[in-house]
């Protein structure tokens, strides 16, 4: 072994992946774009106006600004600013009764929520439960916890969601494990844009509080995309009174998308428990992690969202800016809805949000041909994700013909091999 070849990195790290597979996507067709080629880029989950610029909420840009720089400058407490986090729990919990039984730390955006979860609710080696089609970065947070996540099937045939499968996945955890993490990302699930119903969440919260009178569970309900729910987007408070007769509630926030400051690293895990030395377990626990790995939260960030979400003109305008947003969006998703029905693409229900799969014999052909033709989606097992969030109205047509031909091409290789 030459001297240049010994490497000092644990055997662990030594074969990591360092970037993201969608930000190496995405860098790929910005890459072509510079050189001149036309290029749909439907990858990213941050929100573009028509005319591909990333979307900026004017009232965010001027709250930013009049923070003082004084106190932007200072560190914040280690569990996160009190007035930011009464304003998130604010935020998610209203004024009801479920606001006493929260405490929050801030996180660098919602993955800081969700390293937070995996670490102080997964023992090591022990596994989460989630849907099988899920965020990509769940595993690898748990993976670099020395801890991993498990699946079950999401949809059933009908494409509504699988609750025995759900159920089926939790007693092996419990049976397993003797506790439970179960992850739940609606509305607006990514990578599938599918939204709970009322009675899917109702089904839920019993099948999870039923689980809690056998061993110790949490559910982290992860928020990332609530606000643009649309008449789906408070379904799930209605579960938590259900969840929390017997289980701890975990709720990630983040203003990457809520406030569009994918940059700004601002998060928060809200930990709602009815027992209040719980929460006082709860709240040290969490803390501790913060200062563990990434100590102080960004201070400007917090202070400057804590007064888009508690200066009443500021808030207003904030949720104005939001509405057009969320309305850009919509038109998005409707004129996507009838094109893709229209070339008979298999898609879940998808009533809002940033992405929606598309569902394929084999994602990684049909995204492949789709980027010959200069039209970048994320392959996953069984499908593609879109970001609608990226996608111009204007070039819907052109993304579900390439969807279509991509999917074409995929089925006529899948029918040649079975
Ligand atoms: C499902 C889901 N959860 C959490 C996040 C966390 O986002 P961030 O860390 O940027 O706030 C994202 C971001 O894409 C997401 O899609």
């Amino acid at each position: 072994m030459t001297q240049a070849s010994i490497s000092a990195l644990t055997s662990a790290s030594q074969a990591r992946e360092g970037n993201d597979p969608i930000f190496r996507l995405n860098g790929e067709a910005r890459a072509r774009a510079a050189a001149g080629e036309s290029i749909l880029d439907a990858t990213m989950g941050a929100l573009m106006d028509d005319a591909g610029r990333i979307a900026v909420m004017p009232s965010v840009s001027e709250a930013l600004a009049r923070v003082p720089a004084g106190k932007a400058a200072g560190y914040s407490p280690i569990s996160g600013s009190p007035p930011f986090l009464e304003a998130v729990r604010k935020d998610l919990l209203g004024n009801s009764d479920l606001l006493q039984t929260s405490v929050a730390v801030t996180t660098p955006g919602g993955s800081g929520a969700i390293y937070q979860a995996i670490k102080n609710f997964v023992e090591p080696r022990h596994h989460a439960l989630t849907t099988d089609y899920c965020w990509g970065p769940y595993p690898v947070i748990a993976q670099h916890l020395e801890r991993d996540v498990s699946t079950f099937p999401m949809f059933s045939p009908d494409l509504s969601f699988d609750l025995e499968a759900m159920k089926q996945g939790m007693h092996q955890h419990i049976n397993s494990q003797g506790r439970l993490l179960l992850i739940l990302n609606f509305p607006c699930h990514n990578p599938t844009g599918y939204s709970l119903d009322s009675s899917e969440w109702l089904s839920i919260a019993e099948a999870v509080r039923s689980a809690g009178e056998k061993a110790p569970v949490a559910v982290l309900l992860d928020l990332a995309y609530h606000r643009f729910g649309g008449e789906s987007a408070d379904l799930w408070i209605d579960a938590l009174p259900t969840m929390l007769e017997t289980t701890t509630v975990l709720l990630a926030w983040t203003a990457s998308k809520s406030f569009c400051q994918y940059g700004a690293r601002i998060g928060s895990l809200v930990a709602l428990h009815r027992d209040h030395e719980e929460r006082n377990k709860l709240a040290n626990a969490l803390g501790f992690t913060c200062r563990a790995t990434w100590s102080n939260s960004n201070h400007l960030g917090q202070l400057a969202v804590t007064d888009l979400l508690v200066d009443p003109e500021l808030s207003n305008r904030a949720d104005a800016d939001r509405a057009e947003l969320v309305e850009l969006l919509r038109t998005r998703v409707e004129a996507f809805n009838s094109a893709a029905s229209a070339a008979g693409l298999h898609v879940p229900r998808y009533d809002g949000g940033f992405f929606v799969a598309v569902f394929t014999p084999d994602g990684e052909k049909t995204a492949a041909v789709m980027r010959d033709v200069g039209v970048y989606v994320v392959p996953l097992k069984g499908a593609v994700r879109v970001a609608l969030c990226a996608t111009p109205e204007t070039e819907i047509p052109r993304l579900v013909e390439a969807l279509r031909a991509g999917i074409d091409q995929a089925e006529a290789e899948h029918g040649r091999s079975a």
